[in-house]
């Protein structure tokens, strides 16, 4: 229940209206079963005392009731679905928010599940100010209005109602749980069937290019009957639990019919009020069983909420300076000390032990095997993990007393695959200087990543556009872009993820020469399979199964004959290979 209080935050800026609409919305079960049977009674009043004059008081009774009521609750409803449309916005705004804020080990390598997330539990969660509220609400102000009725007309009948009452309330209750849990499977299910098939389309090319079309098939056939079975469940559930709905139906009927029968041969109930009393009876019958609901009702959508509000609030605990030493860093001087991490959902772990001094303006190469740990060091190091704590210091300021975002700002980064966003050439650079950087700023940095000259020559220059992620675009000429983006950030430590992999071997030497001329006020982290690019740097690291096993200069380590030595012979094995 923790959740579903926490939901309502996001209707606290609509609150009053949002609880007005909800209230008049909600009145309507009990105003549109009192109406018709008000109307029964007078007419039966009517014809008992075989009077026409009433007959049309009741129908003008009739008339302006449900003119009045219709009106009052279509207000309500209004009110109520838009005022609780804009929490569901706002909260799905935090939620995207969120996704491009935090946790690259799951939003980066699910984006299905962030895609999931965003509509279906974001969907699920806000059903919380809709449905089940209202559905509680309504029977809540209907069983109010019943009981003080029946009770008014005859207490024994009102007994009576208690009685059938609570046995549906009870019955229903009974099915609570079995359906919440279902409701549970079917949300996780469901998400992994969105996951699986966004996984599918984004791998396009390469189902085409294996014909895996059947294959992926199978595995959401796989997927997609995991659902099918919660589906046949739920839907077994539900049939036992309209069994006894029916049941109860009958019981009801005897309430009335055959107590009320017997009050009135017994002339305490006159027929007028017993067709008063029909209805509402029923009525709160119903009710009682809809209540019993309530709290199944509920469970898919609190479910969800946790799951949202959890990651809405983890990025911004991300926002958040975790303690109140000061928060800027003097310098940027990176200190690492006995680093070790796993990735969440890994068994070993991906970097062990891992200490490193680097004073400012240097350049450090970072080499190392597939898989040795290099990608993961420079993520740890710019704070992409969600992590409260990491022995990283930046110029004295520790990684674990600041927020995420502002120790964010002391870098700027160039990763592999080099991702663009679907808008202009310019706009995708300015975007490194948070997307506000000047004409001159976006060509001097593209001059700097050699590609104005290629920009220029495309049609529309600058404001040309770059396609879905850069599709109409080369590998390098992507990659470029990316490095112009960097460049216009102007942070101090600039990291290069295997941001030349993509490149001719002579534009990679241009561009290494352009990221080298940054070293006097910069200081660069270059991970690097071309160990060409290492001769020229500071310090070189040497990773190996996530641990550094050598630190030095190219020359000191060649001298050496360690792991450097070897990853260097391989090298040239491999370039005399490939030239041969
Ligand atoms: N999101 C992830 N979840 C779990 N394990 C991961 C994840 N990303 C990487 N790993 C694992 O962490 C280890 C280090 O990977 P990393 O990407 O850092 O290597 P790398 O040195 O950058 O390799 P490459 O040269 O191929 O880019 C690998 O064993 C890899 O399988
Ligand atoms: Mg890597």
């Amino acid at each position: 229940m923790k959740y579903f209080f926490k939901m309502f935050r996001y209707l606290r800026p609509y609150w009053l209206s949002y609880g007005l609409g909800m209230f008049l919305y909600s009145a309507q079960t009990f105003v549109f079963t009192f109406i018709p049977g008000m109307f029964a009674s007078m007419i039966m009043a009517a014809i008992l005392a075989a009077s026409p004059a009433m007959i049309n008081d009741a129908l003008i009774f009739m008339g302006i009731a449900v003119a009045i009521a219709s009106v009052v609750t279509g207000a309500g409803i209004y009110v109520y679905v838009i005022q609780s449309n804009k929490a569901i916005r706002d909260l799905k705004r935090d939620l995207f928010r969120a996704f491009t804020a935090t946790g690259i080990e799951t939003a980066h390598t699910h984006s299905g599940e962030g895609i999931a997330a965003l509509n279906t539990e974001a969907d699920r969660a806000t059903e919380v100010y809709g449905n089940p509220l209202s559905v509680f609400l309504r029977n809540v102000i209907a069983i109010a209005g019943f009981i003080v009725v029946i009770f008014l007309i005859d207490w024994r009948l009102g007994l009576g109602t208690l009685a059938v009452g609570s046995l549906s309330f009870f019955i229903q209750n009974r099915f609570t749980k079995p359906l919440a849990k279902i409701g549970k499977e079917q949300l996780d299910a469901n998400a992994a069937v969105v996951s699986s098939m966004s996984n599918k389309f984004s791998g396009g090319l390469t189902i085409r290019a294996y014909n895996l079309q059947e294959r992926a098939l199978v595995t959401f056939d796989r997927e997609s009957s995991k659902l099918k079975f919660l589906d046949f469940r739920r839907a077994g559930i539900q049939a036992f639990q309209n069994m006894f709905m029916t049941l109860q139906g009958w019981l009801t009927l005897v309430l009335i019919f055959g107590g009320g029968g017997l009050l009135v041969i017994a002339d305490v109930l006159n027929l007028a009020d017993l067709m008063l009393v029909w209805p509402m009876v029923t009525g709160a019958a119903h009710a009682f069983g809809d209540i019993g609901q309530t709290y199944a009702s509920l469970q898919p959508p609190l479910v969800a909420a946790e799951k949202v509000i959890d990651r809405i609030d983890a990025a911004r605990r991300g926002d958040r300076p975790r303690s109140p030493a000061p928060q800027t860093a003097k310098g940027y001087e990176l200190r690492v000390e006995n680093l070790n991490f796993r990735y969440r959902e890994s068994q070993s772990e991906a970097l062990r032990n891992i200490s490193l001094e680097i004073p400012e303006n240097q350049v450090v190469a970072f080499v190392g095997g597939s898989g040795s740990g290099k990608s993961t060091l420079l993520r740890a190091i710019i704070g992409m993990f969600e992590r409260e704590e990491l022995p990283i210091t930046l110029g004295g300021l520790r990684f674990s007393d600041t927020s995420v975002r502002n120790w964010r700002k002391n870098f700027a980064f160039v990763d592999q695959s080099c991702t663009l966003f679907d808008m202009t050439i310019a706009e995708n650079i300015a975007m490194g200087a948070g997307g506000a950087a000047s004409i001159e700023d976006i060509s001097h940095a593209a001059r700097r990543a050699h590609i104005h000259d290629f920009i220029e020559a495309l049609e529309g220059g600058y404001d040309a556009p770059t396609g879905e992620k850069g599709g109409s675009l080369s590998g390098g000429q992507r990659q470029r872009i990316a490095i112009a983006r960097a460049l216009v950030k102007k942070a101090p430590i600039i990291v290069f993820d295997e941001a030349t992999s993509a490149l001719d071997k002579e534009t990679e030497a241009q561009i290494m020469e352009t990221i080298l001329s940054l070293r006097n006020d910069h200081t660069l982290l270059i991970s690097t399979h071309n160990l060409d690019n290492a001769v020229c740097a500071d310090m070189v690291i040497v990773l190996e199964n996530g641990e550094i096993v050598e630190v030095g200069l190219h020359d000191e380590l060649m001298a050496k004959g360690g792991a450097y030595r070897k990853l260097y012979d391989e090298k040239d094995k491999d370039s005399t290979e490939n030239a041969g």
